[in-house]
């Protein structure tokens, strides 16, 4: 596995200091969307479409309209066509699966997203079920998350995808490691698990959740930790071996009135008390939430890709 100069560098300064290191992910965002930029101007020249990414919005969640806006501004600084349907809370699941339908026919979208959660009368599943297995660059569909259980070629879900760029980024391999993961849901931890217990990635993994009784038994022996659990603090530093790897997916805000926004951003780990430890780790911001992105543009290159075949 690749490990570029610089981290290389960081990683034997930590190693010799004992000292955290941080796994900081907007360089490895921004080279990923610098090569699609070239990629789609190539793509672009050959005669082809630029690629399109439909995004539909229910509600007013404030971590989804964030998530949703940049999105949209990454499509458009790759000068992908970007189209967004966004409803209010109460807009029926009908109106919903009519879109889905009509996206999936249409000739100029090659992806479509849509953002969850979803309001509690809309079946997520129902909806996710009806996105064309070709369109769905989210990869949450049952045919995608079939055929990635099952090794086949497939969309990858967008943030398991970034992961293991980032930890192929860093140099941290996998084979034969122990993961744990922390959190079972179907955008992160079930995807995640499928993605590491893969023939060549080759980790054994460990899937752990809200009524796994005693997490450090599993966290303690394990070499890589994924938490994606949405919760603040649900590990420190007595979670963690010398020498772990932790992989931070959560996003969370915690009120904070001495900020402009009113809030501060927070990962499941707490960060702070890795300070002295020989721990790996991602930092939140800048960490996985810009890798979730921008393996979004990549899975809707690929879509346009495929289409244009
Ligand atoms: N909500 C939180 N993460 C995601 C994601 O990766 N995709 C979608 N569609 N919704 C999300």
């Amino acid at each position: 596995m690749m490990c570029s100069k610089g981290s290389l560098m960081t990683m034997v300064i930590s190693i010799i200091l004992c000292i955290m290191r941080r796994l900081g992910c907007k360089a490895v965002a921004d080279a990923t969307i610098e090569e699609l930029k070239n990629k789609t101007e190539l793509f672009v020249k050959e005669g082809n479409r630029a690629p399109s990414l439909a995004v539909v919005l229910v509600g007013h969640d404030a971590a989804s309209e964030t998530y949703v806006r940049k999105k949209a501004e990454a499509a458009e600084a790759l000068g992908f066509l970007h189209f967004q349907y966004t409803f209010d809370e109460d807009v029926s699941e009908d109106r919903i699966l009519s879109l889905i339908r009509d996206l999936n026919e249409r000739d100029d979208v090659d992806g479509i997203l849509v953002q969850l959660p979803l309001p509690g009368h809309i079946s997520e599943s129902r909806v996710i079920e009806a996105i064309s297995p070709e369109k769905d660059v989210d990869g949450f569909s049952p045919v995608n998350s079939g055929r990635l259980l099952a090794g086949e070629d497939c969309f990858v879900p967008c943030t398991p995808k970034g992961i293991m760029k980032v930890l192929e980024h860093y140099g941290i391999g996998t084979a034969g490691k122990k993961a744990v993961i922390i959190g079972r849901s179907n955008i992160v931890g079930k995807p995640m698990a499928a993605i590491l217990m893969q023939r060549g990635v080759d980790a054994t993994v460990t899937v752990c959740h809200t009524k796994t009784p005693d997490l450090r038994e599993y966290t303690l022996g394990a070499d890589i930790i994924i938490v994606a659990a949405g919760h603040p603090g649900t590990i420190d530093e007595s979670y963690v071996s010398e020498g772990a790897a932790v992989i931070d997916v959560g996003v969370n805000r915690i009120p904070d009135a001495s900020r402009e926004k009113g809030f501060r951003l927070s990962g499941d780990a707490d960060y702070s008390s890795f300070r002295d430890r020989d721990v790996s780790i991602t930092p939140v911001p800048g960490g996985i939430g810009v890798m979730t992105v921008a393996m979004l543009m990549s899975n809707t290159f690929e879509a346009a890709q495929r289409r244009a075949r």
